[in-house]
């Protein structure tokens, strides 16, 4: 087995493979034991939080002191553990967990309380190769065990049946199974009888996972070089699977509201074309947040620098698009080309990625012949973040970072300083995206302390999601592509990224119209909504295709904008749990196997499931509904019962999305940009079911006060029966003071009402829903739609709307 894996990952190299052999010397701590072993490695295993185990094994002979920067812990508590040691094996319990470490050979075993297993290896499951350092752990797969995760990757949802690479590497015109990618993100999700697992493997030297291609029930993951450094969650629910892995590598930063709106970019708008951009969204009420500048605002690709000729007054745009409510985004790369005038001062400075010889290494890729900012050095650090600080106090709100793969695959000459302690490309690559963030995420804290920093990184690692967001590089602009793009959605949804999002329309081609529209209507269901295209694509901007796409495109952005009430509050619970904003179906319904297979559509949040339409002149939409609850179409109404698959009607312009019962979804009114002084409303859409809560999140959208309790939480709690619907809203954190403002609840499939209460006093019943408008507070039953609504002023008091 091991020798046919490994044949294809090195077909030239010849493996002599070493095997961990037997405990030969037992340390226990208080919540971890330390091993000694016949080959010469050292162990050591650790339960470092409940239901938290990390497991560390070195060959040679001593734990490694450099680790990868993906761990950046909060909340973890130690729990009570009791060590056993016995002659065959050492044991750590915990109330949830129990870990034995068999001794003879060494064999890692970890069980819930409950006798559930979590993972096992097989005897002598790890095994490396003292030449090239590779290392491997070899695990029992059971035949109906499942995979799920390892980030930017397309093709089927269950991973099980494939090999992943996981090396950072630029592949425009990728498809779904194409491996390896931009992202590397070695966690995974191991689903066995409804009860979940977490693993993650903190090794980024191409860590590799192999889940069970040969049929032999084996996992097999490692990596070509270092230590063999792991932690697995035992579950057994996604949530608890997703919180600790939040706990380990971060929580996802609260996003700028604006980076919830619409972006729209292209490489590579001049000033000119901008502002007219932007002042046509504008003039035909399509809503905009922000405009983004590639590489043709530098002067001939020079960092820093802005062309004279197609940027004659950047200081007069800035002024202009910020005046318009419009946030500037520019490309920055992690490069310089030794054309540039910098080049020989930063070359000097040591500033570059330098060789064994300390001469900067020169790559040469499409941007010409380039050396890489050595961002694991503390001058470089220093230096980038000082120029970076300064171009951005021109006006520039948000930071793209391009071609952070490293763009050159693969430079095997450079050294990646850090601090002294130099490490390879291969050791160094997969984590560089993630020192440029965060040296860039510091430079935009340190500039504006009380703004939220934003960049969005092509690359990235494991705890990207503590710096920046993600998108998923150069696609095609097919249906094909956008297909594979609600695939790497659900994996990335489930590797701690909740900030991600595709080229609308896909980068490279052109899109059209209907193609268009099916690629923003499913971009206006996830985190980030941005249209992006290649130089010499046609102009995709939402009006390009005239009517009737520029209506379709302003209604799907205006419903986006609606939406960002929900939208906030589940990163809100990201940030504090880290639930993911999106997640595939089996992350809510775990049970229900049938989900495991759902790659073409997802969750947003816990209450919609949007099934997004990838097939060129479609009407319909096949969508499974998972089992276990009642779903309701959201254009209709109509009710469904889980554990079916339906035909949805998907014309253009309508995405199939259903709100699983009890759902409680708060929406806003249509703004043209998030701070917009706008029609403060709120509606707040309500499905029926038993009993179920939604907390709404608010705060300025900005600042870093809501760190300091200004925020606000609203629990929206519903109940309904067979004789009555209840509702309440109560603000239940925070200090933050919404401005004042009308609740209107939409209660769906509510018919036969005859009264409707708030705190006890009866509503007046208005002729009808359009009446509404003209009272303060009231109800209305819209027979048609089946959604009875009532409305009353917002208040600090709790609201109690009883409907019977
Ligand atoms: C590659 C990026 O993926 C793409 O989005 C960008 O437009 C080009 N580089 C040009 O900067």
């Amino acid at each position: 087995m091991k020798v046919s894996f490994l044949a294809m990952l090195l077909t030239t190299q010849a493996f002599a493979f070493q095997s961990a052999n037997n405990i030969t010397a037992t340390t226990p701590g208080s919540n971890s034991i330390d091993f000694a072993l016949s080959s010469g490695a050292v162990a050591r295993v650790a339960l470092i939080s409940d239901g938290l185990v990390r497991v560390r094994f070195n060959p040679s002979g001593t734990f490694t002191t450099q680790l990868s920067g993906a761990i950046s812990t909060t909340g973890l508590v130690s729990p009570q553990t009791t060590v056993y040691d016995t002659a065959q094996a050492a044991f750590l319990v915990s109330s949830s967990t129990v870990v034995a470490v068999i001794k003879q050979p060494f064999q890692v075993v970890i069980l819930r309380a409950d006798g559930s297993l979590v993972m096992a290896d097989q005897p002598n499951g790890i095994s490396w190769d003292p030449a090239s350092g590779l290392i491997l752990d070899e695990q029992i797969a059971l035949p109906d065990d499942h995979y799920f995760g390892l980030g930017d990757r397309g093709g089927p949802l269950d991973r099980r049946g494939r090999t992943f690479y996981l090396l950072n590497t630029d592949w425009a015109g990728y498809g779904p199974l194409t491996d390896p990618l931009y992202i590397s993100i070695p966690f995974f999700y191991g689903m066995e009888g409804g009860r979940a697992y977490g693993l993650f493997l903190d090794n980024p030297a191409e860590p590799f996972f192999d889940f069970d291609t040969e049929q032999t029930g084996n996992v097999i993951f490692g990596a070509q070089q270092g230590e063999l450094d792991y932690y697995v969650m035992t579950g057994p629910s996604p949530a608890s699977i997703a919180h600790s892995y939040a706990q380990l590598t971060g929580f996802s930063q609260m996003p700028p509201l604006w980076t919830l709106g619409y972006h729209q970019s292209r490489y590579s708008y001049t000033q000119s074309e901008a502002l007219t951009v932007a002042n046509t969204l504008r003039s035909m009420s399509i809503p905009v947040d922000s405009i983004y500048f590639d590489i043709g605002y530098m002067k001939q690709m020079q960092q820093f620098t802005w062309d004279p000729v197609a940027f004659p007054s950047p200081t007069t745009m800035i002024h202009q698009l910020s005046q318009l409510g419009v946030q500037r985004v520019n490309i920055f790369e992690p490069l310089v080309s030794n054309t540039d005038p910098l080049w020989p001062y930063l070359a000097g400075s040591d500033y570059f990625l330098n060789d064994s010889t300390g001469e900067p290494v020169v790559a040469s890729i499409w941007y010409g012949n380039v050396s890489f900012f050595d961002f694991t050095r503390d001058s470089a650090r220093d230096w980038y973040t000082q120029v970076l600080q300064t171009f951005m106090a021109q006006g520039i709100t948000g930071a793209w970072n391009d071609l952070n793969e490293p763009a050159a695959s693969y430079i095997s000459s450079a050294l990646y300083d850090y601090d002294g302690q130099p490490r390879s490309d291969l050791q160094a690559r997969d984590t560089y995206a993630l020192e440029e963030n965060q040296v860039n995420y510091n430079a935009q804290l340190g500039l504006r302390p009380n703004v939220r920093p934003w960049a969005l990184s092509r690359s990235g690692f494991a705890g990207i999601q503590r710096y920046a967001a993600n998108w998923s590089g150069d696609q095609n602009s097919t249906f094909a592509s956008l297909n594979m793009s609600v695939q790497i959605t659900n994996q990335m949804g489930l590797s701690g990224q909740n900030q991600f999002g595709h080229d609308v329309g896909g980068f490279l081609g052109s899109p059209d119209a209907e193609l268009f529209i099916r690629w923003l209507e499913f971009g206006s269901y996830i985190p980030l909504f941005r249209n992006h295209a290649t130089d010499t694509s046609a102009p995709r901007e939402p009006y390009a295709f005239g009517e009737p796409y520029t209506t379709m495109a302003r209604n799907i952005i205006n419903q986006r904008y609606q939406l960002l009430p929900y939208l906030y509050s589940l990163h809100r619970q990201a940030s504090q749990q880290g639930a993911p904003v999106v997640a595939p179906a089996l992350y809510y319904f775990p049970g229900d196997t049938l989900t495991y297979q759902q790659d073409q559509e997802f969750m947003l949040g816990p209450n919609l499931l949007v099934a997004p339409v990838s097939t060129a002149g479609a009407t319909t939409q096949t969508v499974y509904l998972p089992a276990g609850t009642t779903w309701f179409d959201t254009y209709t109404g109509t009710a469904y019962q889980g554990g079916q698959q339906i035909v949805a009607a998907a014309p253009l312009q309508q995405i199939p999305v259903y709100a699983p019962a009890g759902a409680i979804i708060p929406h806003g009114a249509v703004k043209q940009y998030v701070s917009q002084a706008a029609d403060p409303d709120l509606s707040i859409d309500c499905y029926p079911g038993a009993n179920s809560q939604f907390v709404m999140y608010e705060d300025d959208g900005a600042s870093f006060a809501y760190q300091t309790g200004s925020f606000l939480e609203t629990t929206i709690s519903s109940s309904s029966s067979s004789t009555a619907i209840s509702v309440r809203l109560q603000r239940t954190a925070g200090s933050f003071l919404p401005s004042a403002r009308e609740i209107m609840l939409l209660l769906h499939a509510s018919a036969g009402a005859t009264s409707v209460t708030l705190n006890g006093s009866a509503l007046a019943q208005v002729s009808n829903t359009s009446s509404l408008s003209s009272v303060t507070s009231g109800w209305a039953y819209d027979s048609t739609a089946h959604v009875l609504s009532a409305k009353f002023p917002d208040s600090s008091e709790p609201a109690s709307v009883v409907v019977q």
